[in-house]
């Protein structure tokens, strides 16, 4: 493996925390996992790791793929999991503190990996953690509809394995699409997108689900070229990569509010595909609705499937580097 070159992180919070020597480091290291995936005694090694290790996963916000694929990562390396997936089954519910209950958690494991509707909790959780006898790391697995740092580790990986090399990336056109206000993953994937110099953003979404301001002065910041446009056909057609993202009407504050948004021409459906170029990139976080048609699903371009299992494995090198195991991930060593 390169050697690391830069701080080892003590939690994983935000997406702004990692930069290129980082996630050009998690592309390797996801890249020499996988070759141990390849035999038996490859994934016997990669689960003689963390043996001695426990994790808890505290989900109180649904989850299928970040769940499954943490806990599935987590015994690759042969660390147990305990799980909570709804605070209504805790003490939480006789009136804990959210504070009283990560402090518990930290005493039986050594790694917490939560997810919350609460933006900015887990930010909150690991300064507090800092300040006791037992500082375990903790994973934002996604944070109300403000942060999903591991999404985006994933996301640019699965745009470097598709784009063939790391530097690829660089002077691309990303086209993201839907609800750009309240998607956390358009959120940390656009911040680590800042890292590839040339890189355009394209942000295509009807006007009630523009991007935050907070994300637009980033950008600006950042000197990253994007823009913003409703024009969603005209978009595809420049892409090499669309990001499609459903409406998170779960965050809406009137009943029904998303309802009265118009996003029909957010869709990308079957029939759009020769409008796309050749190379052209589909990925979606997942899950989908309307606006991605399964109709793509055969489609060679469309790549939400191994989106979504380069998620297992870039989250088994993220725990790696967090547990400091992954200078044990050497090859050959088989
Ligand atoms: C995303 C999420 O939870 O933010 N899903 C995921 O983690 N794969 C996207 C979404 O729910 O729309």
């Amino acid at each position: 493996m390169p050697d690391l070159v830069f701080d080892r992180p003590k939690h994983i919070l935000s997406a702004g925390q990692f930069d290129r020597p980082f996630l050009d480091y998690i592309y390797e290291l996801t890249n020499t996992i996988r070759k141990y995936d390849k035999s038996k005694d490859g994934l016997q090694y990669l689960q003689s790791l963390l043996t001695h290790r426990r994790a808890m996963l505290y989900f109180t916000q649904p989850s299928t793929r970040t769940f499954m694929s943490f806990q599935a990562a987590c015994h690759i390396l042969g660390m147990k999991p305990s799980e909570i997936r709804d605070s209504s089954t805790s003490s939480e519910r006789k009136g804990e503190s959210i504070e009283d209950s990560l402090r518990t958690f930290a005493s039986y494991v050594d790694l917490i990996i939560m997810r919350s509707p609460v933006a900015g909790l887990s930010d909150r959780m690991a300064c507090l953690l800092d300040e006791t006898p037992r500082p375990v790391p903790i994973i934002n697995a996604g944070s109300g509809p403000d942060e999903h740092p591991t999404q985006s580790i994933l996301d640019i990986y699965t745009l470097q394995r598709s784009f063939k090399s790391a530097s690829a990336i660089e002077n691309k056109t990303i086209c993201m699409v839907g609800d750009l206000k309240r998607g956390r993953t358009i959120r940390s994937l656009s911040r680590l997108l800042t890292n590839y110099p040339g890189v355009k953003l394209l942000f295509v979404s009807p006007p009630e689900f523009k991007i935050e301001d907070d994300l637009r002065q980033f950008l600006l910041k950042s000197k990253i070229s994007f823009d913003e446009t409703t024009n969603f056909l005209d978009a595809i057609g420049t892409a090499d990569a669309i990001y499609m993202t459903r409406v998170q009407d779960e965050y809406d504050l009137g009943l029904g509010d998303s309802k009265r948004v118009d996003t029909s021409k957010y869709a990308l459906k079957y029939q759009h595909l020769p409008l796309l170029k050749q190379e052209c990139v589909i990925m979606h976080p997942l899950p989908r609705r309307s606006e991605l048609d399964p109709a793509i699903d055969i489609d060679p371009r469309a790549k939400y499937w191994r989106q979504e299992r380069n998620g297992m494995w870039t989250r088994v090198a993220l725990i790696t580097i967090l547990m400091g195991v992954d200078q044990h991930i050497v090859l050959p060593r088989l």
